[in-house]
Order: C-alpha cells, then structure tokens, then sequence
C-alpha cells in the first residue's frame, strides 16, 4: 500500500476517538472534523517545495520561504465541505471546487449531481476531501471527473477508510496517494464502514 498515508498523532487519535462516540452531537463532530482536518495537512504538506523570496521587517531586508503552488480543494458534498472548512482554516488562499455525489443505498453506486471546479487545474494540486471511503466508489467517480477536467496532481483526503475503498482506488487511480487517520476492519452488508463513525453526512448535519 505504498500510495496510502497513514497520519498518526495522539492528537489525532484523541479527536478520532471522540467523533467515532455515538453521543457526540453534530456540533461537537462538525468541530473535531474541522480540527481533524487542519491537523492533517500539516502532515500532507511536510515536503512541500519552498520558494525563497525577499521581504522586508520593519527592521531589514531578508531572505524568506513561500509556499508557491497553486492549491485547489475538493470537497465531496455533503461530507465534505466541513473537511473543506478546516482545511481553508490552515490554507485559506485554496481554491475550492464542489463535486456532489450520494450512494444508492441499494447499490451503494455513486449518483453524481453536481460537478463545479476551478478552472485551470492543470497545474494545481488538488485534495480531493471526503471523510469517508468506503466503497471507494465516491472517491473513484470524483477522481474520474477531476482528471477529465484536466487534473493531474491529486491527492485524496479522508478521516477513515476502509480496505475495501483502498483497494478500489488504488485500482481505478493508481497515481493518486490517499491520506487518512484511521484504515478500519471492513464494511459491513450495509456498505458501511466497521467500527467506523456511522453516517457522517447525517452526524454534520443532525439530518437522522
Ligand atoms: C458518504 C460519504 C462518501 C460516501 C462514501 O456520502 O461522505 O461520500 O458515502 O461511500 P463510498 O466509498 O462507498 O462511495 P453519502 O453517499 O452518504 O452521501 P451524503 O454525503 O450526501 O450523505
Ligand atoms: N458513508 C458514510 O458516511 N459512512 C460509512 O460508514 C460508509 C459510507
């Protein structure tokens, strides 16, 4: 599994264990999401390239590092756009594109209904954000539609995956490396992921 990132950090799996609690209420999910995910791209950004620039402090000139990269985020909806909020916390200059895509609950498919991205992605990278991979079939279909829009460099971002997904996405899109904080045990005969966290649409948005 070389094109899959697991983070680690006791932070991390502090927070992690607190949104996988049945009792933690859609406020307190949506805030540890919005934690989970900034922390993350601390992580996901460790070796990026610097430019070197010249600025100037009160006092003197100097010599000082940029990040130079033009940075487009993904969110899937619904789930998505909280991991996107907390990720724009850390990069607040990313472009964001919306991909809308839902399951069918009998075929566990990916039903697309809404697809807008920046434009000019060619260059960008791009983090495509769900905090679910399940199935893989979301992650995969949001993949296909990025690169027919010409992009390249992409990266996909979730909180927890499950081995099933892994093994669809690194199949479909070999060159995309997956971040997550937590690879579970398997899906269940519902599609959903063991232990997991449950729906994470419905825990962000109080909608069951
Ligand atoms: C959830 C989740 C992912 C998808 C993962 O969304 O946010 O997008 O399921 O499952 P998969 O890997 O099997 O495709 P859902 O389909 O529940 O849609 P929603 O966010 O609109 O509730
Ligand atoms: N989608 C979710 O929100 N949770 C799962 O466990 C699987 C798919």
């Amino acid at each position: 599994m070389d094109n899959v990132n697991l983070i680690e950090h006791p932070l991390i799996k502090h927070k992690l264990s607190y949104i996988r609690r049945k009792d933690t209420n859609p406020k307190e999910f949506r805030e540890l999401v919005k934690e989970l995910s900034g922390m993350m791209v601390y992580e996901i950004f460790r070796d990026t390239k610097l430019k070197e620039v010249e600025i100037e402090t009160p006092i003197a000139k100097t010599k000082s590092f940029i990040i130079d990269e033009d940075i487009a985020l993904v969110p899937i909806l619904r789930a998505g756009i909280i991991m996107a909020d907390g990720v724009l916390n850390v990069i607040p200059n990313a472009r964001v594109g919306h991909i809308g895509i839902y399951r069918n609950p009998e075929t566990l498919e990916p039903v697309e209904y809404y697809c807008k991205l920046p434009s000019g992605i060619e260059n960008a990278s791009i983090f495509v954000l769900d905090p679910m991979l399940a199935t893989g079939g979301s992650a995969a279909h949001a993949i296909t539609l990025i690169k027919k829009a010409n992009g390249k460099k992409i990266f996909f971002v979730c909180l927890i995956a499950a081995p099933e997904g892994i093994e669809k996405l690194t199949k479909d899109h070999p060159d995309v490396k997956i971040y997550t904080i937590a690879i579970d045990e398997r899906l269940n005969e519902h599609g959903y992921i063991v232990p997991g966290l449950g729906d994470a649409g419905d825990r962000l948005f109080g909608t069951k």
